[in-house]
């Protein structure tokens, strides 16, 4: 695309942002308070089970009720798709290149919930330029006042693109699972997100635990040394046992909450769900429809 028509269609989406604008701040006079939360499901080292977290969490979620939308931003390797034995004709590799917009590519998930694929493999999409950033983050936007929930998967690690997510969002909840190497790299997530991006506070949920005794001893070395060299709060939000009913199921593509509702898993995810709908979230919620542009703005990702 040359140059002169890309910054022509930037113009054009900004001005329209700044009719958005407009429009809610004049919504926004008569309306107190917006109750969309925004949580990025993340972790330093891969596969310790955040796909399968994000998935059984707002399976979880909207059965109690909540409408929920699961981001798969895992650019690079995204498989939230597959997990849920979906096949998606378009995702957002199509949105990105500006030949669907994201509602188009949005598919209804298990349980009513909303997912928004990424493609496998493609990795430009990792590296967006500012225009495509634009175009997708300002699509996302007007989506999300229309969620009461919005969980974001990321990919693992501290790439430029995990973080654009986990800044963004409102509350980043970092998943450890018992090796020594999920907690050394949890660790060094943490260290960027409060180094680099002053990220105050994280939630921290350990996943695969033999028992509650063995997650709260992880939580308790995580937390020793976390408060002794950063600045960064850690949250206990609570644990999923280890449970082979779980990769059962991914070998079905079906998830455990709806395949075994009952198994030792399952009854975690439903105290989790039921422990983050009663939490206040940890930053303003999200009222203004400008939210992912005006973190992009924030926190200078542009
Ligand atoms: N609580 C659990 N008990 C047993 N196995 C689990 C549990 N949670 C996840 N797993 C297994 O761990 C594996 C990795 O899970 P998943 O793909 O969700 O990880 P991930 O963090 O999203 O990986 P990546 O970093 O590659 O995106 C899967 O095979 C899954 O079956
Ligand atoms: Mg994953």
């Amino acid at each position: 695309m040359d140059s002169k028509k890309s910054s022509t269609n930037v113009i054009q989406i900004a001005k329209r942002i700044g009719e958005k604008n407009q429009m809610a701040a004049k919504e926004n006079q008569h309306r107190t308070t917006s109750a969309t939360r925004v949580i990025a499901i993340t972790s330093g080292k891969g596969g310790v089970g955040k796909t399968n977290i994000v998935a059984n969490l707002g399976y979880t979620l909207a059965s109690q009720g909540k409408k929920v939308l699961i981001l798969d931003a895992d650019w690079g390797l995204g498989n939230l798709d597959v997990l849920l034995g979906l096949a998606p004709r378009y995702n957002l590799s199509h949105v990105i290149a500006g030949e669907k917009s994201i509602p188009d590519v949005i598919v209804n998930g298990p349980g009513d919930m909303k997912i928004l694929p990424a493609s496998s493999g493609i990795q430009e999409l990792t590296s967006l330029t500012f225009e495509q950033k634009v175009r997708v983050l300002t699509q996302l936007d007007l989506l999300v006042d229309s969620v009461d929930i919005l969980l974001i998967d990321t990919a693992a690690g501290i790439s430029t693109n995990v973080m654009d997510f986990n800044v963004t969002a409102q509350e980043i909840m970092v998943v450890v699972s018992p090796e020594p190497t999920s907690l050394t790299d949890a660790y060094a997530l943490m260290k960027v997100l409060s180094l680099k991006y002053a990220e105050k506070n994280c939630k921290l949920l350990v996943n695969q635990a033999a028992d509650v005794q063995e997650a709260l001893e992880i939580y308790r070395q995580l937390d020793t040394v976390v408060k002794k060299f950063l600045d960064i709060s850690i949250e206990y939000i609570g644990c999923v046992l280890y449970d082979d009913k779980v990769p059962r199921g991914v070998r079905r593509q079906k998830i455990v909450t709806d395949l075994f509702p009952g198994c030792r898993a399952s009854r975690c995810f439903s105290a989790l769900a039921k422990r983050i709908a009663s939490l206040p979230a940890s930053k303003l919620p999200v009222g203004d429809s400008n939210f992912f542009w005006d973190h992009l703005h924030k926190n200078k990702l542009a």
